[in-house]
């Protein structure tokens, strides 16, 4: 390097001070040169335009001036550290810093300082660039950033909103289709009914006159029965005749089985007035009548009432009950809720063969009313029979072993109560039925709770 004739000093020496000035002048840095004693003895073009002086006000002022006061120790005592070690955090690399225009507005700048030594004397010529557009813009940047990200997260509260709209909607939906339905089946149940009903009441009044006639006719028969040597005495043809009738009729075993066939005859009779009952009970055509009920005792009546069943099948009763609002209703159809309910649960329980089967019952006070769960780890409900659970006559049991009104009949009262019941079928296996009842408090205000 030292034979390559350096070409700036080449250029300095045949341009002489033109070329200080003339660089110095159109710069659009500012540049800013400073004696020891911290007086300003050079500004350039750019510096007088960025600082805001008129032209060579700055000459002879301290370069404090040039930055805010907050600044002045901390930049002194960094001189200071120059002078005495000639090491310097603000020597030889652009920093940042906040420079002073003449109307006391600070501004952002990156500074770069080099030192320059005449003789005995120290210059420092500092090199300052206006950095507030630059900074200004970085604001605006940043303001615009965090503006899309408040719109960004409102798009995705209102979306989550959206969405949770969405699936209420498609459950209310659900619902209504589900109310409708049952609605309809409802007044299907009850013109069943009635019109069963009629029929029903007068073959149960024949049946009886039947009963009672043949009765009377078979003791007539043992009259004969008796006369029959007799009868074979004075007319041996019309006993053989007799004889070939009974023998025809077989009626031996008729007689022998005579109360049992009317016994089954009045035990299906008594089947099909149950039905029609349940259906009406479905079709909600009686009214019942209200009184307060203590849900809890209801709940634990029904639970005596399939005590043998829980045994049987080794079942535990886990109970979580917490103190319930007074709730106005017919103790006798919830008891029926309950027990249906219990029921099914202990049916699924066997179903799924599970050792312990557990049932699981809540009470607590919910929304201005009284809920209680029943929930059982048993087999679960499919998807595919959801929908039909509270259909009349809706069953997955065998033949004989449900007749598929549980439920339905279930869903019918509660809602004679204004209440709602629902099922759902447990991730962890297992179905839970939630039944909720209006307390009759009427202003919705629940009982303090306590585990009982
Ligand atoms: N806890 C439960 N777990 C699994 N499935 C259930 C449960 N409860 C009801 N189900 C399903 O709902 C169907 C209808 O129940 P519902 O009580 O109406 O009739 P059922 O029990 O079959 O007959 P019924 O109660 O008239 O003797 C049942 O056959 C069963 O498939
Ligand atoms: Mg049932």
């Amino acid at each position: 390097m030292t034979e390559q004739p350096n070409r700036i000093e080449a250029l300095t020496q045949r341009l002489g001070s033109h070329f200080a000035a003339a660089l110095l002048h159109d710069l659009s840095d500012a540049v800013v040169v400073v004696d020891e004693s911290g007086q300003i003895c050079y500004v350039n073009p750019a510096g007088e335009r960025v600082l805001d002086y008129r032209h060579g006000i700055l000459i002879g002022m301290p370069f404090t001036r040039l930055i805010p006061a907050e600044y002045h120790e901390p930049v002194l005592a960094e001189i200071a550290r120059f002078r005495e070690t000639g090491a310097s955090e603000l020597v030889g690399r652009p920093r940042e810093l906040v420079g002073l225009r003449r109307c006391g507005e600070p501004f952002p700048a990156e500074i770069s300082l080099t030192v320059c030594y005449r003789d005995t004397e120290t210059y420092f010529i500092a090199i300052l660039r206006d950095r507030s557009e630059e900074h200004a813009l970085r604001q605006q940047i940043e303001a615009h950033a965090r503006e899309l990200e408040r719109r960004n997260a409102e798009l995705h509260e209102r979306t989550r909103e959206l969405e949770a709209t969405l699936r209420t909607l498609a459950e209310t939906q659900a619902q209504l289709a589900q109310t409708e339905r049952l609605a309809a089946l409802g007044h299907l149940a009850a013109g069943i009914a009635h019109e069963v009903n009629n029929p029903l009441a007068f073959i149960g009044n024949n049946l009886a006159v039947i009963e009672r006639d043949y009765r009377a006719v078979l003791e007539l028969v043992a009259s004969y029965r008796r006369g029959s040597p007799a009868i074979a005495a004075a007319d041996p043809g019309l006993a053989a005749e007799i004889r070939a009738r009974e023998e025809r009729i077989d009626l031996d075993y008729v007689l022998a089985h005579f109360d049992r066939i009317f016994t089954g005859t009045r035990e299906g009779l008594r089947r099909v007035r149950d039905i029609v009952q349940s259906l009406r009970d479905f079709a909600r055509m009686e009214e019942p009548e209200l009184q307060a009920i203590d849900l809890l005792a209801c709940l634990e009546q029904s639970l005596e009432m399939v005590a043998f069943r829980i045994e049987q099948l080794g079942v535990r009763v886990e109970r979580e009950y917490r103190e319930l609002p007074t709730v106005r209703g017919h103790p006798g159809k919830i008891n029926q809720v309950f027990l249906n309910l219990l029921d099914n649960a202990l049916d699924a329980i066997q179903q799924a063969g599970r050792h312990p089967g557990i049932v699981r019952l809540r009470a607590e006070p919910v929304a201005g009313g009284a809920q209680i769960e029943i929930c059982d780890n048993g087999c679960g409900i499919p998807d595919a029979v959801m929908p039909n659970l509270f259909t009349p006559f809706f069953t997955t049991k065998e033949p004989g072993a449900g007749t598929g009104l549980g439920l339905s009949i279930s869903y019918g009262i509660v809602k004679a109560h204004g209440g709602t019941l629902e099922a759902e079928s447990l991730p962890t296996g297992g179905a839970c039925f939630r039944i909720w009842l209006p307390s009759s408090a009427g202003d919705g205000a629940a009982v303090p709770a306590g585990r009982r």
